[in-house]
């Protein structure tokens, strides 16, 4: 692995999550990481053209190309360890893939779901679809979290989560946009510049973040 970790975030739409990254990046807060690639799950997405527009390498790897998901998953390993990817951060991704990924990358795929999980996750709990089901649950507290992606869909340890509330009248759409704004926006780009900087430390379902490494003073002497 080297110094500064490469990373690739794969994505499947508008890529606000993307632009979420790109903006830290260029502000400094991702601390020893470089987003070395995009990969879409289809052509004509609008994260591909934040790609561009901030001056990173893009790709689709799409599933229709493909006979079946396994043929689609080993195709995308292939496209990430040729690129030396370290770290893989799926940011609106929504494509399913098989065993072979977390295979390839353990510990080592990072994902933001929003909702607090382990309420609305799992199979069917995506995009828009989340805060429907927030909704009309009546919850009054909803988020988002960031977590390592195992083989259980949603089900990996827990990096960051962010609560956000739900207030009275939201629609799908508003509590959408209030939770990226106020949870996705600011934990995922945190939890990546965690990982790069070696602070996640996966003890079975739980993630320690360990301190910042500091220099003694017999060093600064
Ligand atoms: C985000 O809200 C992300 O959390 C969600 O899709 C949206 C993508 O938006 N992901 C999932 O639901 C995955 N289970 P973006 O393309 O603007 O980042």
């Amino acid at each position: 692995m080297s110094a500064v970790k490469r990373i690739a975030v794969l994505v499947s739409g508008g890529g606000t999550n993307l632009q979420a990254l790109i903006d830290a990046q260029e502000q400094g807060d991702i601390i020893s990481g470089r987003i070395a690639a995009v990969i879409a799950s289809k052509p004509g997405v609008y994260a591909l053209e934040r790609a561009k527009q901030a001056g990173i390498p893009s790709y689709v790897v799409a599933r229709k190309d493909y006979p079946d998901s396994r043929a689609m998953t080993v195709a995308l390993v292939d496209k990430l360890k040729g690129l030396n990817i370290d770290l893989v951060v799926l940011a609106g991704f929504m494509t399913i893939f098989t065993e072979e990924m977390v295979n390839a990358y353990p510990n080592a795929i990072l994902n933001v779901h929003p909702a607090l999980i382990p309420s609305f996750c799992g199979k069917g709990y995506y995009g828009l679809h989340v805060h429907e089901k927030v909704l009309e649950y009546g919850v009054k507290l909803s988020g988002a979290t960031v977590h390592f992606v195992s083989e259980e869909c949603d089900g990996g340890p827990i990096v960051l989560q962010k609560a956000v509330a739900v207030e009275e009248g939201d629609t799908p759409e508003a509590l959408q946009r209030r939770i990226m704004e106020q949870a996705e926006w600011v934990i995922l780009p945190k939890a990546v510049s965690l990982f790069c900087q070696g602070r996640l430390k996966v003890e079975g379902r739980t993630v320690r973040i360990l301190k910042p490494l500091q220099l003694s003073k017999e060093c600064l002497q």
